[in-house]
């Protein structure tokens, strides 16, 4: 068997997570039953389509979901305690020094009355830090690192004095300082241009090699996530349809909704434009008959009658390649 392969010992332990949109007196299953395991010094990425439900489920891990959104089943494992039985001051406590997130649209998080030094020593002062001496080097250290140029000037600037890469930059310093051991990164690069999206990536890809920091990368870009990450998710409808290798994924994707992913991947002169090519579209969150069989099945070509009734389990088709389908394609002793 060749499914026994080394890794290290999990960091985080997702198990059998669900999250829900309270509507009424219920909850409409936005994230179904999701398990995976993030390895110290890993990189995990997270693909599919929009309303997937891959940006609730980084947010469940620090507990940031917003309001009417919860946790309805399941178990965030950090470091052998449970973050989804925390209390809310033992959550704060967690986020920023052992997991950071980063988003998107970095200036809807950077504060546009404080100076960016400022900014970026919150977290230190936040967690305890009052050394203003000691502060300041690490704040210029950080900022050396993500690669702002002429730190001390800088630090006196406001955000809207600076560039879009600039901002993401600062971003990436504000929740590396407290060296987490997590970072969640999500969408971080869609609004870039490719050179900064390649900065950005190499930046991330930096503190992972020197400072041992894990990553959970969320993207549509599939190009993006061959390129940075060592494992791949796949989410459809909320659940988690196929995970293994980076290469195993590219190079056999088992499940049709994963193929269908890797052939939308835009040439290189069409970079960032949306997947367009799987014909159909997401079940909506409110849509019922995707809790009783395979969610992608509407669009599946290869759908049987069984397909419509029931959820596959999960085969493993060896070296840490999983999929759910009934029928799958990649095993490895295939042709
Ligand atoms: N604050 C919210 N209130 C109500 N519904 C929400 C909220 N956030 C997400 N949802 C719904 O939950 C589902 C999953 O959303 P989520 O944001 O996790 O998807 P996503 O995979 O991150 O999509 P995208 O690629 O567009 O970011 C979607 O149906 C979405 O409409
Ligand atoms: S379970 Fe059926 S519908 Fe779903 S991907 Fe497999 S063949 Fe297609
Ligand atoms: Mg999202």
């Amino acid at each position: 068997m060749v499914n026994n392969i080394f890794r290290p010992p999990p960091l985080l332990e997702v198990q059998h997570l669900s999250v829900g949109i309270e509507k009424g007196r219920s909850f409409l299953p936005a994230v179904n039953d999701i398990s995976f395991t993030i390895a110290q010094r890993e990189i995990l990425g997270i693909v599919g389509e929009s309303g997937c439900g891959k940006t609730l489920t980084a947010l469940a891990i620090p507990g940031l979901l917003p309001g009417g959104i919860s946790i309805t089943r399941g178990s965030v494992v950090f470091e052998n305690r449970d973050l989804a039985g925390l209390k809310s001051r033992e959550l704060w406590e967690i986020r920023g020094k052992s997991i950071s997130m980063i988003f998107q649209e970095p200036m809807t998080s950077l504060n546009p009355l404080l100076k960016i030094g400022r900014q970026i020593a919150e977290p230190l002062e936040l967690h305890g830090y009052t050394d203003k001496a000691l502060i300041r080097r690490e704040v210029l250290d950080i900022m050396g690192k993500v690669g702002l140029p002429d730190p001390e000037r800088l630090a006196g600037e406001y955000p809207h004095q600076l560039s879009g890469g600039m901002r993401q930059r600062v971003m990436i310093a504000l929740a590396m300082i407290c060296k987490p051991k997590l970072l969640i990164a999500d969408e971080p690069t869609t609004a870039l241009d490719v050179t900064i999206q390649a900065q950005l990536l190499r930046l991330m890809k930096w503190f992972n090699k020197n400072q041992g920091t894990s990553i959970l990368f969320i993207s549509h870009d599939l190009a993006l996530v061959s390129l940075l990450c060592d494992r791949v998710l796949v989410m459809y409808a909320g659940k988690l349809v196929e995970e293994g290798l980076v290469q195993d994924i590219f190079s056999r994707p088992s499940h049709e909704y994963t193929k269908g992913l890797i052939g939308a991947i835009p040439s290189k002169d069409a970079k960032g434009r949306p997947l367009v090519n799987i014909p159909g579209k997401v079940p909506s969150i409110e849509d019922e008959e995707k809790l009783y069989g395979c969610p992608f099945a509407p669009r599946c070509s290869r759908a049987e009658p069984r397909c419509a009734s029931a959820f596959p389990d999960q085969t493993d088709l060896g070296g840490g390649h999983y999929v759910r389908c009934f029928s799958p394609a990649g095993r490895r002793d295939e042709k």
